[in-house]
């Protein structure tokens, strides 16, 4: 079989090390003028024009893209797909949201083709927005996944979904039990796990929706696969957290319910981590559990400022991926996910630098899901899932732009103004998936 190769020619920029943790400017790659070369599915060579023609095959066609700069497509590490209908809904905080809105979208996912209907139009959005890859809460039936996985297996693109296990404290017609949860789990993952570009991960939506039965068995099902997922909410919300002392009394606070669980680890990804001790902090990093941190969601939903300082201490950095939360999130722009990010931190003192924003939408957040060596970067050998952003998509961007020093404050205008206005191209596993126009 003729193997497939694209090429694509402009300014690129890479991650190769955490400016957390190393100098911002010795943690990124630039390339003025780059070509990437991409064969099956994958990046088979990236360096500047010059240096890498040589080693494109004389028939193929270079997509040169000017004004534009190629990035690895975004990744965002904690989203809600059945929520797509509910963005943007008026109202108090997160129980109040949940009870309002949520647990009543979430129920007509039991119904396969609602559920497949609007998984296809998520991932547009997401394609759309830049985003190559999502972590993503399904509902707890198991119609939900199915057809979640059977649409970004249409779009080969990499993802991470799974049942939600919820067997209290939420409509009767949203509860499993923790036997249902450990069996339609189990099915899920021996039917999608390792398919395709699909990964699968164990769901209990949060503390207070799980029995102690519910999250031990979650704990055991996830010992018995490894390589899978785990995903839940953490420390949140103040009421949420009041409600998960009343629950759990002999936990030492909320991180430690999960942990009497088994459910921290590698490739345990919560989302929030808002309100955390400095014992939290310390288990989070030496379990290598990671954070997903949801700006947009936060705010929205008035919960709370991220601590970056606290995060990513030198002594015990956290894993931290960037993520939208959608439907409580406002946007499925990583770029706006950028901007609200740094008005946070602005608020808790850390002046967040666009090295670092573009740092946890990428190779950050695959660190965080452990696919560091898979996606978020590009590099040969790495997925080919790329994203071109124009950087002029809008009258006032381009008029700013023209008063611009450097790729860092390139970045800092897009990811302060811009949005999915700026995707101009997306490539998923090598293949144009989105063109702005088309
Ligand atoms: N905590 C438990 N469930 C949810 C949810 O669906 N969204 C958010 N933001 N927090 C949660
Ligand atoms: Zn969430």
């Amino acid at each position: 079989m003729q193997s497939k190769i694209t090429a694509v020619r402009g300014s690129a920029l890479t991650f190769v090390a955490d400016p957390f943790l190393t100098a911002p400017e010795n943690a990124f790659r630039y390339e003025t003028d780059a070509l990437i070369i991409m064969e099956n599915g994958k990046i088979k060579s990236f360096g500047s024009f010059d240096s890498t023609k040589a080693l494109l095959p004389s028939d193929i066609e270079i997509k040169t893209y000017r004004d534009s700069l190629i990035l690895p497509g975004f990744i965002d590490t904690h989203i809600h797909y059945p929520q797509t209908q509910i963005i943007g809904a008026y109202g108090k905080q997160l129980i109040d949201w949940l009870n309002n809105y949520t647990f009543i979208a979430e129920q007509q996912f039991k119904n396969f083709s609602y559920a497949k209907s609007v998984a296809q139009f998520f991932l547009e959005e997401c394609l759309k927005a830049g985003t190559t890859t999502v972590m993503t809460y399904c509902t707890v039936h198991p119609e939900s996944v199915d057809a979640f996985f059977e649409a970004a297996t249409e779009k080969n693109m990499r993802v991470i979904a799974g049942k939600v296990l919820m067997d209290r404290n939420a409509p009767p017609e949203l509860l499993d039990t923790a036997q249902q949860a450990y069996d339609q789990s189990l099915a899920l993952i021996k039917k999608w796990h390792g398919k395709d570009r699909l990964s699968y991960a164990i769901t209990p939506r949060f503390a207070p929706t799980s029995t102690h039965e519910q999250l031990t068995l979650a704990g055991t099902l996830w010992s018995e696969h490894p390589g899978t997922y785990m995903q839940s909410h953490l420390s949140e919300n103040l009421g949420e957290m009041a409600w998960v002392k009343e629950l759990f009394p002999k936990s030492i606070d909320y991180l430690d319910v999960y942990d009497h669980y088994k459910l921290l680890g590698n490739r345990a990804v919560y989302g929030h981590g808002i309100h955390l001790s400095e014992r939290e902090w310390q288990r989070l990093s030496e379990t290598k559990t990671s954070l997903a941190h949801c700006p947009t969601s936060n705010e929205f939903l008035g919960s709370g400022l991220f601590n970056f300082p606290a995060a990513k201490k030198i002594e015990r950095p956290v894993r931290v991926g960037l993520a939208t939360d959608v439907g409580a999130g406002t946007s499925f722009s990583q770029l706006q996910s950028m901007n609200e990010s740094y008005k946070i931190a602005q608020l808790g003192g850390f002046a967040l630098s666009s090295i670092h924003a573009f740092y946890l939408a990428t190779r950050g957040a695959a660190e965080s899901l452990d696919l560091m060596n898979t996606i978020g970067s590009i590099d040969a050998g790495m997925e080919a899932d790329l994203l071109v952003l124009n950087l002029n998509s809008t009258p006032l961007i381009n008029f700013r732009m023209k008063h611009c020093k450097d790729i860092e404050e390139a970045l800092f205008i897009q990811m302060t103004m811009g949005d999915d206005r700026a995707t101009q191209a997306v490539y998923v596993a090598g293949a144009l998936a989105y063109e702005k126009g088309l």
